[in-house]
């Protein structure tokens, strides 16, 4: 089938440069200490999840438990939850899931680890941990030295845990559009990143792993080679906010729309919010320019498109956020050229819990 045939919206993924993505990452690490663990997040396919380690990565990263879940049940053997699971029951899943694949959750609490390792011995299996270091974003962790030393020790004393290392992402640097300064902020946090580690050498305890970093900071971190391993999510997709950084992938994900109205100035096509992630912006048109898009549930109002357009045209947009999007979809059609060669099911689409 044509692209041109598929009913819209419809989320495209150009094939090529889908591997052009994955190699331009290959090439990053090559000849870095730093291991890929991809973000689950950006892309929630199994098929791609299985392609990712197939290609290298060394396990994948989720942020909710029942990803974890999905990535476990089509045979991912080591995964990390880059994010805090307090909720009795769900630590409970959480403990009998580590029974069956190496699985590595975050903590910054004393009584959740507690619980962690009681449930753990319930269950009789091991959870693999590491203290999130809140580094500049201000979202999880602590953020003193001293009390990450505290928790790793409460780690180790704990039944049915391991203190595997560090979790230190610093997502408020991703998107900052100059290499320069996501250069320097970097190096500000590699020199705190340093002086923790120098106070565990101090201390004899081993940080395995640190985890970290995003797409936009993947050259960075490889560079540096503090991080043991990078939870990069959207470089094999990009996105419209990505685009702009000047990094060394490309877009390879799309949402076909057709143009559904027009008049002078305005051209209105067959998406909106319930298609297309709109938390980091709007979406960029793919083929042209606009001076603004205006967007509802079910239709983005593109005004002075560039382009010359028809009532029932196709027109791709640039979600701004591929991670988002991506959840409200159910299938990604892969494409080669004009043509659609296969079709792939967003298997932990929705799951966010
Ligand atoms: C904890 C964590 N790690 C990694 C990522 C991946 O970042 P990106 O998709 O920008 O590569 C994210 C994105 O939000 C994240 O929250």
């Amino acid at each position: 089938m044509k692209i041109s045939g598929l009913s819209t919206p419809a989320l495209v993924l150009d094939i090529r440069i889908l591997k052009e993505n994955m190699a331009a990452m290959a090439a990053i690490l090559k000849d870095s200490p730093v291991k890929l663990r991809p973000h689950y997040k950006s892309h929630k396919c199994a098929a791609l999840a299985k392609w990712q380690v197939a290609n290298g990565a060394i396990g994948m990263t989720c942020a909710k438990l029942s990803e974890a879940e999905d990535l476990c049940d089509i045979g991912i053997e080591d995964i990390l939850i880059a994010n805090q699971v307090v909720d009795p029951a769900k630590i409970r899943r959480l403990a009998d899931l580590a029974g069956n694949c190496r699985l590595t959750v975050c903590v910054d609490d004393t009584e959740n680890i507690r619980a962690l390792s009681s449930a753990a011995k319930a269950s009789g299996s091991v959870i693999h941990c590491l203290v999130e270091y809140d580094i500049g974003m201000e979202r999880c962790g602590v953020t003193e030295m001293q009390e990450v030393l505290a928790l790793a020790k409460h780690i180790s004393a704990c039944e049915n845990l391991t203190f595997d290392g560090i979790q230190a992402y610093a997502g408020h640097i991703s998107h900052i559009e100059t290499a320069d300064t996501r250069r320097k902020m970097t190096a500000e946090n590699y020199d705190k990143l340093k002086a923790l580690l120098a106070l565990f050498q101090e201390n004899a305890i081993p940080v395995r792993t640190v985890s970290g970093g995003s797409t936009g900071t993947a050259e960075i971190k490889a560079a540096e080679g503090l991080y043991t391993e990078l939870q990069a999510g959207s470089y094999l997709f990009m996105d419209a906010t990505y685009r702009n950084l000047g990094l060394p992938f490309q877009n390879s994900l799309f949402l076909l729309t057709t143009v559904v109205s027009r008049r002078e100035g305005l051209t209105v096509v067959d998406a909106g919010v319930k298609t297309c992630g709109i938390d980091q912006g709007m979406p960029a048109v793919w083929n042209g320019t606009v001076d603004t898009v205006v967007a509802s549930e079910e239709h983005f109002q593109l005004h002075n498109f560039s382009a010359e357009t028809n009532v029932g045209d196709k027109i791709l947009l640039i979600p701004a956020h591929c991670c988002s999007t991506v959840n409200l979809h159910d299938k990604i059609y892969l494409t080669d050229g004009e043509t659609v060669v296969d079709r792939l099911m967003i298997t932990a689409k929705g799951i966010g819990r």
